[in-house]
């Protein structure tokens, strides 16, 4: 369901395409997350100065804020490839052993939901990443002997929603993490301008900050906001954006001023409807909406908490008073009158 969204954060296959055309290729491009491109700016050059590879990078945060984007700037200020895999498409150890022997020296290796790796790769990835070593294990039984390949000093870029799902002994082998940070209006604008001119779109200021203020922070909702809003101007606006029309052409995709839908607007509806405003446990408003509880968890939550909508406290989900004004739901089951949690 969860796919069907237009302000969804994750990939869907139709955008692939395109988000490459839109896709920054510099640091220089790269609109936002300032302090950590000015960080990765400077070990790169260290890095390269060294004439050693880059140490290992990981990067956290939500869908759609540009970990993908910034492995390719990495590998491409190394002047390196970047090979790219993810932790569910790496089946069995054999898999990561053919990745990793067939690197070039100070490649970047960008493994995406590095959360999702099995045990037993991981276990392939601990002297690799420490040692730039391959154990392998030739033989059976007593007869059983260990043998110790060298590997190409390389860069592991490691991307995930959920940093704490990593298990220690993986997080502790990178030497740079990094969170990614929601973006604010102004970067999103200039984000969504940029991505009109390559669109070759007319757009306003005002209608730019309007597609921004409902992107909840996320460029690949400002992106996708933005073809479908241009495709609303060109067929009823001579292909022209102001802010008119964004805001018309968001009225008919169902997305409000804050970027909600109609699938957040339901939860944080059933949330005071069933469940009297919370506290509820998560696997409880999973079943009540129809979502699987790690999509509620990655996906909707944690833009609803970042604008202050929904707390994670220890009893369960609780919706807050800001969220209840601005649907318009009363507070509580008294009407607003009295906090009753
Ligand atoms: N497109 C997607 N993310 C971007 C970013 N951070 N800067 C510029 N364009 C982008």
């Amino acid at each position: 369901m969860e796919e069907e969204r237009i302000i969804s954060a994750r990939v869907r296959s139709e955008d692939d395409l395109q988000e490459n055309t839109l896709r920054p290729r510099t640091f220089d491009d790269y609109i936002g997350q300032n302090k950590l491109k000015e960080n990765l700016k400077l070990f790169i050059k260290a890095a390269r100065e060294r004439g050693d590879s880059l140490d290992h990078v990981l990067l956290y945060g939500p869908p759609g804020l540009g970990k993908t984007t910034l492995s390719q700037i990495i590998a491409a200020e190394l002047g390196v490839n970047l090979r790219a895999t993810s932790g569910p498409a790496i089946e069995r150890p054999g898999d990561l052993a053919a990745i990793l022997t067939n690197l070039s020296p100070y490649d970047v290796l960008f493994i995406d939901e590095i959360h999702r790796l099995n045990r037993t790769v991981e276990e392939i990835l601990y002297p690799a990443m420490e040692d730039f070593a391959l154990d392998i294990i030739i033989g059976k039984g007593p007869a059983a002997r260990s043998l110790r390949l060298d590997l190409p000093h390389f860069t592991l870029i490691g991307a995930t929603t959920r940093a704490g799902a990593l298990s220690p002994p993986l997080r502790d082998r990178f030497g740079v993490v990094a969170r990614l940070d929601y973006y604010n209006e102004e970067e999103l604008k200039e984000i969504i301008c940029r991505s009109a001119r390559i669109l070759q779109v007319e757009i306003s200021d005002d209608g730019a900050l309007t597609i921004a203020r409902s992107s909840r922070g996320t460029p690949r909702v400002a992106n996708r906001l933005l073809k479908r809003v241009r495709d609303f101007a060109q067929v009823k606006a001579n292909n022209i954006i102001d802010g008119k029309v964004a805001k018309a052409a968001l009225n008919m995709l169902e997305v409000d001023e804050l970027g909600l839908d109609e699938t957040d607007r339901r939860l944080l509806r059933t949330m005071v409807e069933k469940f009297g405003g919370g506290p509820v446990g998560l696997e409880t408003l999973a079943a009540a909406v129809s979502e699987e509880t790690e999509t509620i968890e990655d996906v909707y939550e944690p833009y609803l908490m970042q604008i202050g909508f929904l707390q994670r406290t220890p009893r369960g989900r609780v919706i807050t008073p800001l969220a209840c004004r601005h649907l318009g739901l009363a507070f509580g089951q008294d009407g607003g009158q009295n906090r009753l949690w």
